[in-house]
């Protein structure tokens, strides 16, 4: 299923470049081609696609080598929310650049990183005490280190097709049907190979959305589960949302079973609130790992909970290292990042609500005009686009994979790029405050001759 569920064709180490390539794009692949395996990131199979080189961005909008542009509904994979040319937080950063631009983490520290912790304190529920690192992935494993510290328990018990990052211990896993008295994940026919071969023997797997299983393991293994990790909403696989109550009902569970709760909020922190998803939903974790929107487009990560637990830090029994979790740029951009979306009592937020309202009820009226069964759905800032008829919502990764129709969605991701909109993993578009109003007119049109293409070649 892999690569026609992510909707992706094409590989980018084999066969001839295809038409409408520009000369440059052409010979930069052939010497890329030569030197590396593909392109810097491969976490989802068949997402390698065709060669695609960018020489600029401004705004909205990429640019490659043949001066054609691109519409940017992926915002680097999460984090640049201001689009490309906010010229006051570009401004923060050369300032920075220009006065301290490296830091010894284990040694010494700025003024601005305990200004960004204060920050993140005011604002994230659950967030006492802050630690820094670099990318969402090695955040997680921060956080999971923590807690077995804190807790001197196991597992971490993980959510089926939740995303916390590439590394062994949390990276893929299945989950058996049917009961099973340890619910330990299984390989997938998706996973990498090279993981670790008892790489997953200290995790638990449950299906999200689903309260009765996670009370079941509860029950059974709550005196060895360290903590329950959980993306609050799930953005790495169609968007899911948390049914009606879930989340309350969890933080209820782990606080019964006397096991930590942390949200991975690599994606939803800042971007559904200042406060995050656990702000937004009005459940408070133990834990949260922040990552991409917290600096609006450089690399800055954060795990932060309550002072007990973080406690493990100062007391030097948990050990972390990090050469760049104090780097001062990416510190200078998440405050410039956390004033802009602080201004004028939360402008960037309604904004984006405004952006992605025109966006959505554009994409279903073009699906109505073509008779294309599009499911839209996803929180504040992100929206992902499945083709489902029967439902206008859909809450567990089964649930999808059962009822999507991959190939349709393959389909479309490939016209999408050929009429230069740019959308993330499946198809997932984040919204930016740099989409104006004509970027929405232009990308809506442009999202028409993909549809119009599409039911000319699948009727
Ligand atoms: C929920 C979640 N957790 C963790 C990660 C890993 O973050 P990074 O890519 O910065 O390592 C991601 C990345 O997409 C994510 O969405």
């Amino acid at each position: 299923m892999a690569a026609q569920a992510l909707g992706v064709t094409g590989t980018w180490g084999e066969g001839e470049v295809t038409s409408g390539v520009d000369n440059m794009t052409n010979s930069l692949w052939e010497r890329a081609r030569a030197v590396m395996p593909g392109k810097q990131s491969n976490v989802r199979r068949g997402a390698q696609g065709n060669p695609l080189f960018f020489t600029a961005s401004q705004g909205a909008r990429y640019f490659d080598f043949a001066g054609q542009d691109y519409i940017d509904f992926v915002g680097g994979m999460g984090p640049a929310i201001w689009g490309h040319s906010k010229e006051e937080y570009l401004e923060a950063i050369k300032s920075q650049l220009e006065t301290l631009f490296s830091i010894p983490s284990t040694i010494a520290q700025t003024e601005a990183e305990v200004l960004l912790a204060e920050k993140i304190v005011e604002h994230v529920p659950c967030a006492e005490w802050v630690r820094f690192a670099i990318s969402g992935s090695e955040a997680v494993q921060l956080a999971m280190r923590i807690a077995r510290g804190y807790s001197g328990r196991r597992y971490v018990l993980r959510f089926h097709k939740h995303y916390h990052g590439w590394i062994d211990g949390v990276s893929g896993g299945d989950l058996p049907v049917g009961a099973s008295d340890l619910p330990v994940p299984v390989p997938s026919a998706t996973d990498s190979s090279g993981i670790a071969k008892h790489a997953h023997a200290d995790s638990l797997m449950v299906q999200w959305n689903d309260l009765r299983a996670l009370e079941d393991t509860l029950k059974k293994h709550s005196a060895e589960i360290a903590v329950v990790l959980m993306e609050p909403v799930m953005l790495n696989f169609g968007c899911c949302p948390p049914r009606e109550g879930y989340l309350t009902a969890v933080r209820q569970l782990c606080d019964q079973y006397g096991v930590l709760l942390c949200f991975d909020e690599v994606f939803t922190g800042f971007r559904m609130s200042l406060g995050g998803a656990q702000e937004a939903f009005g459940v408070t974790p133990d834990l949260v790992v922040l990552a991409k929107a917290i600096a609006g487009g450089m690399p800055l990560a954060a795990v932060a909970g309550r002072r007990e637990i973080m406690q493990v830090l100062r007391d030097d029994s948990v050990l972390v290292g990090g050469t760049f979790n104090s780097f001062p740029l990416s510190i200078a951009a998440a405050l410039k990042n956390i004033e802009l979306l602080e201004r004028d009592n939360g402008a960037f937020y309604r904004r984006i609500d405004a952006i992605q309202e025109k966006l959505v009820q554009g994409i279903y009226d073009i699906g109505r005009e073509f008779g294309q069964s599009f499911l839209l759905q996803g929180p504040r800032g992100v929206v992902h686009l499945n083709f489902v008829s029967g439902t206008d919502v859909v809450y567990a990764p089964n649930e999808l994979l059962e009822k999507a129709n991959w190939e349709r969605l393959a389909k479309f991701n490939e016209l999408l790029l050929s009429e230069r909109v740019l959308v993330g993993g499946g198809s997932r578009f984040v919204l930016t405050d740099a989409l104006s109003d004509d970027d929405i007119v232009d990308a809506l049109n442009r999202i028409r001759s993909a549809t119009l293409r599409l039911s000319e070649a699948v009727k």
